[in-house]
């Protein structure tokens, strides 16, 4: 239905991702970003703005191959994890490709929804100067992350701690603690990639836990990529049939190996759920490097006191403490954000009486963000939805904002606009792409079939030395996908007879 105006509200990765959609489908997208330029949070800055933000060495810790649009792979000779430098590339050949830039209104000041979400008219200051706009849809692409986590209510005596504290987001690098003695608290992946890089400089790194974690690596079984081997739809659907408690143990006993984590402070509470990435953490805890503390109870003018009792003298904290979601733009407003950010598929509020905004990137997977925020996007509910003048009905279900299995999620969405692939037809015209997509990384391609090469990809860059053997070396074992592949035939064979 072309000539629906849009507003896309941040040029980050979803927001990029919404404004080639829109266009895809005929819409005219306004994306409005309140810096100077586009990527969002990939953006590295030397100064920091308050808002969440990463670190000059930050190096994603989801695959380049999910880190992607679907119809845009990054260039094969990138590494297989990228760093921030890398991905803004990736982005600004995006933009540029699709040629992006023209649809975005850079240093938008402040932007205000009028009135309720019944019609969606938008304020928007530029220096000093106001303009009205009318759309017929606004995707909401400002981040789940925004401001930091600052929880100094419960660290009594932080206010007479002589040395410095900061929160993560303000760190930028290592330099300048060079020699200090550094708390970092928090066991997120902020934490621990602060607490392994700082531990190069620092004197001594105290990570703190209160509750402990569980830790994986990028490097997995075979040197592969963990993302090639965890996020496949086969591992997905053996999660379905096994006990949750057997899949933990799996896990557990894997991550254990490696280094037992009860012997290195680490063990959590909690089950194998969500894991930090940690690749050179147990390195750096074996060589003293970074020593494991639990909880801080109290902080004295020079000193930290653990929750164990013991004391230890600092210089600095680091408060690695995560960060809060908000959103100004819609004044907080509680009828689109209840309390337990209620929307259906973490897109839609359910409360508008009309489908007039959707959220794009507000949920926390356990994979890569741009693929779900582009599916996401591409909810061809969205554009239907947004082009309807009556209120699709929609069954909605509430969740809080929660981590979301990646795979699981991409699927559902998937299937809502019906790019979901049907392996049993897949499998009948094309077995190797149907053996890639059940068995291979779980990448954004899969949703629209442009996959065969990823494998390579993956491959080429760890391949710098040329070897004689040339055998990509595979996370299932050739017989378990043939059995696999010969059962398929088999459901295949038995769902043709009985049709
Ligand atoms: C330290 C860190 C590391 C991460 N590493 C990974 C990783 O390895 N892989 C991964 O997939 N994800 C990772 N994430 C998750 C990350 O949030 C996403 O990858 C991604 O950046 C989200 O993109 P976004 O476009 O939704 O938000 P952002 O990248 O934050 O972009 C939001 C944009 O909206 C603009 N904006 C906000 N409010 C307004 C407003 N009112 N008016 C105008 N413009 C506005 C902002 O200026 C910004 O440009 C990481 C997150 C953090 C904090
Ligand atoms: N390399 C990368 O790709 C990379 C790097 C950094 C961040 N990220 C992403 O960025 C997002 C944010 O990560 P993050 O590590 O900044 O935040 P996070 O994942 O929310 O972790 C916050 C940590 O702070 C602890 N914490 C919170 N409040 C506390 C309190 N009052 N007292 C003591 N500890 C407290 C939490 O402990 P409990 O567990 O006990 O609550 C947790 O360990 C995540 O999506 C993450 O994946 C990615």
């Amino acid at each position: 239905m072309p000539g629906k105006r849009i507003a896309v509200i941040g040029a980050g990765v979803s927001g990029l991702g919404a404004i080639k959609i829109c266009l895809e489908e005929g819409l005219e997208p306004t994306c409005f970003e309140g810096t100077n330029d586009i990527g969002g949070l990939w953006r590295y800055q030397e100064t920091t703005s308050g808002r969440a933000s990463i670190y000059k060495s930050a190096t994603s810790n989801t695959l380049k191959e999910m880190t992607t649009y679907h119809d845009y792979p990054s260039p094969d000779y990138f590494p297989n994890y990228l760093h921030n430098s890398r991905i803004m590339e990736y982005l600004r050949r995006y933009a540029q490709h699709f040629d992006l830039t023209k649809h975005i209104r850079f240093l938008v000041d402040s932007m205000r929804k009028r009135s309720d979400f019944s019609c969606t008219d938008i304020l928007v200051e530029t220096t000093g100067k106001q303009e009205s706009y009318v759309f017929d849809g606004i995707m909401v692409c400002s981040s789940l992350y925004t401001g930091p986590i600052l929880p100094l209510q419960n660290f009594p005596g932080i206010n007479r701690f002589k040395g410095q504290y900061i929160h993560s987001c303000e760190y930028r690098s290592p330099e300048k603690f060079q020699g200090k003695k550094i708390i970092v608290v928090g066991i997120g992946n902020s934490g621990a990639d602060l607490a392994i890089e700082l531990s190069h400089v620092a004197s001594q790194v105290y990570l703190s836990t209160r509750r402990g974690a569980w830790i994986w690596n990028r490097v997995w079984d075979n040197g592969m990529p963990m993302d090639t081997v965890l996020f496949t739809h086969f591992k997905t659907i053996l999660n379905k049939f096994y006990p949750t408690f057997l899949i933990n143990r799996w896990a557990e006993n894997k991550l254990n190996a490696r280094f037992n984590h009860d012997v290195y402070g680490l063990l959590p509470k909690h089950r194998y759920v969500l894991a930090t990435c940690g690749d050179d953490l147990p390195n750096h805890i074996i060589s003293g490097r970074v020593l494991i503390k639990s909880d801080v109870r109290e902080f004295t003018e020079t000193s930290a006191i653990f929750g164990d009792g013991t004391e230890e003298d600092v210089d600095v904290v680091i408060f690695a403490t995560g960060y809060t979601s908000s959103f100004p733009f819609l004044e907080n407003n509680a009828t689109v954000l209840d309390s337990q950010h209620s929307m259906f598929k973490f897109v839609f509020p359910p409360q508008l009486e009309k489908p007039t905004l959707a959220f794009i990137g507000i949920l926390q997977p356990v994979g890569a963000t741009i693929p779900t925020s582009e599916l996401q996007s591409d909810f061809r509910g969205i554009a239907k939805v947004f082009c309807c003048k009556t209120y699709v009905k929609l069954t909605f279900t509430v969740s809080e904002i929660v981590p979301v299995q990646y795979v699981e999620y991409m699927d559902e969405i998937a299937s809502e606009i019906g790019a979901k692939p049907n392996l049993p037809s897949i499998f009948l015209w094309d077995p190797k792409l149907a053996v890639e997509i059940f068995f291979g990384p779980c990448t954004p391609y899969q949703y629209r079939l442009a996959i065969l090469t990823q494998r390579e990809r993956i491959i080429k860059p760890l391949r710098t030395r040329t070897l004689i053997c040339d055998q990509p070396p595979s996370s299932v074992p050739f017989w378990l996908k043939s059995a696999c592949a010969a059962l398929l035939l088999f459901a295949l064979t038995l769902i043709i007879i009985k049709g």
